[in-house]
């Protein structure tokens, strides 16, 4: 990856805040240039034992996810690493779906953001964190796009057997919010698939981390 903006860049020319983050999340800034938006994603406000660690570890690992989906639309595209602290990405404009009346979100919007993971999910990347709403954008045109890679997991790591089950998460994800924004338009193989789904998650949850857990030692 290329090192294009400075820190004295945003200083000179002025960086508008985003979002603040809290201990342990970065500060987002936007950064316009004639033509072009981008957001900063920075850890290094954050305390020095968080921004040594998992701030370090973090930009590495968002880097990587957006990387590894470079070109997929409703994905941003990577522009730059700062420093070992922030990287830079493309801005989508458009709307959180968090707080979004359904009235405003397109009748195929669930299907394209559906899609979207399938395709993701193609290019051997997991999110895992789309129940969350605020990770999902309606971008101006009524498409989805995705954002908030921190928490995605690169699948060529992960034992195949878990793979499948990963995905499931996501697919999830989508059909959660499908059914609290638009219940209307899901199909009933869809509110199954969730339904079945959930019942695996509770166990999941009673359970523990399926990639956690390992064999007892042999006595
Ligand atoms: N590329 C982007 N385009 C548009 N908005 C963005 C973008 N990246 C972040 N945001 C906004 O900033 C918020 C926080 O970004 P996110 O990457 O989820 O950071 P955090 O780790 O703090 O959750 C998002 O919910 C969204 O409102
Ligand atoms: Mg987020």
């Amino acid at each position: 990856m290329k090192k294009c903006l400075t820190r004295e860049d945003l200083r000179r020319d002025g960086a508008m805040a985003l979002k603040r983050g809290r201990w342990g999340n970065a500060d987002l800034y936007l950064f316009s240039q004639p033509g072009e938006t981008w957001v900063i994603k920075d850890f290094s406000p954050c305390p020095p034992l968080i921004r040594e660690s998992w701030g370090r570890l973090l930009v590495r690992h968002e880097c990587g996810a957006l990387s590894r989906l470079s070109g997929i639309g409703g994905i941003p595209e990577l522009i730059c690493v700062l420093d070992a602290y922030a990287f830079c990405y493309g801005y989508i404009p458009g709307r959180i779906l968090r707080g979004t009346p359904s009235s405003m979100v397109e009748p195929d919007f669930f299907y394209r953001l559906e899609a979207l993971v399938n395709c993701m999910h193609q290019r051997n990347l997991v999110h895992l964190d789309l129940r969350n709403s605020r990770n999902v954008l309606i971008t101006e045109s009524g498409a989805p796009a995705l954002l908030d890679f921190q928490s995605s997991v690169n699948l060529d790591h992960v034992p195949k057997p878990f793979r499948q089950f990963l995905k499931e998460i996501d697919i999830s994800g989508v059909y959660k919010l499908w059914k609290s924004k638009k219940p209307e338009s899901m199909d009933m193989q869809r509110k199954s698939r969730l339904a079945a789904m959930n019942r695996k998650r509770g166990l999941w949850m009673l359970r523990g981390y399926p990639l956690g857990t390992r064999k007892a030692p042999r006595k």
